[in-house]
């Protein structure tokens, strides 16, 4: 479970804090999503959540574990094992091929050869198979989307985080990316927690989580 108690956030430079005292529990399993208005700190807090930037106050506790104790070192090991992301520009690296971006991950963990297999099974499970050697730019947008969520994946983590995965995609794509999302949830336990600005997609978490200048409504 993480735990997330009275977070604030400030930026230098902003009078006003981003995140106003923010408590929030995730479940393992759960399908959360997050929605709220352009500028009201969704990014801001899935990056604290995620161990992708700090609080200006407040605590973040994985598995009970506060994140104020860990090592930098266990930071690394709790993002490179158990933490996947997925942005809303996938960061692909454009001289890599589909199946050597997904193994990316993995490594990092010097786990390429474990991971090899899996890796295979997610290119056919995000529905790439065939296109396993072929360059980002040889990709659609959707398909360099499924990409991203397979490399994200690659390492099994607990965690799923997507900041806005289908805000650039057409509906027929970004359908396809939640049915993953959910596939993952249902079958592999994976807790997911994504931001979306789609009524949709947000319909289809368990769980809706509303930002509204910088509080939980
Ligand atoms: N690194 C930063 N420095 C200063 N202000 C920032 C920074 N990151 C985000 N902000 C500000 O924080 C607010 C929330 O941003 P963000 O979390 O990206 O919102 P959202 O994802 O909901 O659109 C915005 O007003 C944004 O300008
Ligand atoms: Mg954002």
């Amino acid at each position: 479970m993480i735990e997330i108690k009275n977070i604030t956030k400030r930026f230098p430079n902003t009078p006003v804090p981003v995140l106003k005292g923010i408590d929030l529990k995730i479940e393992d399993g759960d399908f959360v999503s997050l929605v709220g208005k352009s500028g009201s700190g969704k990014s801001t807090l899935l990056y604290i959540i995620s161990t992708l930037d700090h609080p200006t106050e407040g605590e973040v506790i994985y598995d009970s574990q506060n994140l104020k104790d860990f090592e930098q070192e266990e930071i690394y090991q709790l993002r490179n094992h158990n933490i996947g992301f997925v942005f809303q520009f996938h960061y692909l690296l454009a001289e890599l091929t589909a199946i050597e971006n997904i193994l990316l991950p993995a490594r990092k963990a010097k786990e390429v050869e474990k991971r090899r297999g899996f890796a295979m099974e997610l290119i056919r499970i995000v529905g790439l198979e065939g296109k396993e050697h072929r360059f980002p730019g040889e990709l659609s947008g959707g398909e360099q989307q499924r990409l991203a969520i397979a490399r994200a994946l690659v390492m099994e983590p607990k965690y799923l985080f997507a900041d806005e995965p289908t805000g650039n995609l057409d509906s027929v794509n970004g359908k396809i990316i939640m049915d993953l999302f959910k596939k993952f949830n249902e079958e592999k336990g994976t807790t997911i927690i994504y931001v979306t600005h789609d009524i949709d997609f947000a319909a289809m978490a368990r769980r809706r989580i509303n930002l509204v200048d910088g509080v939980l409504e």
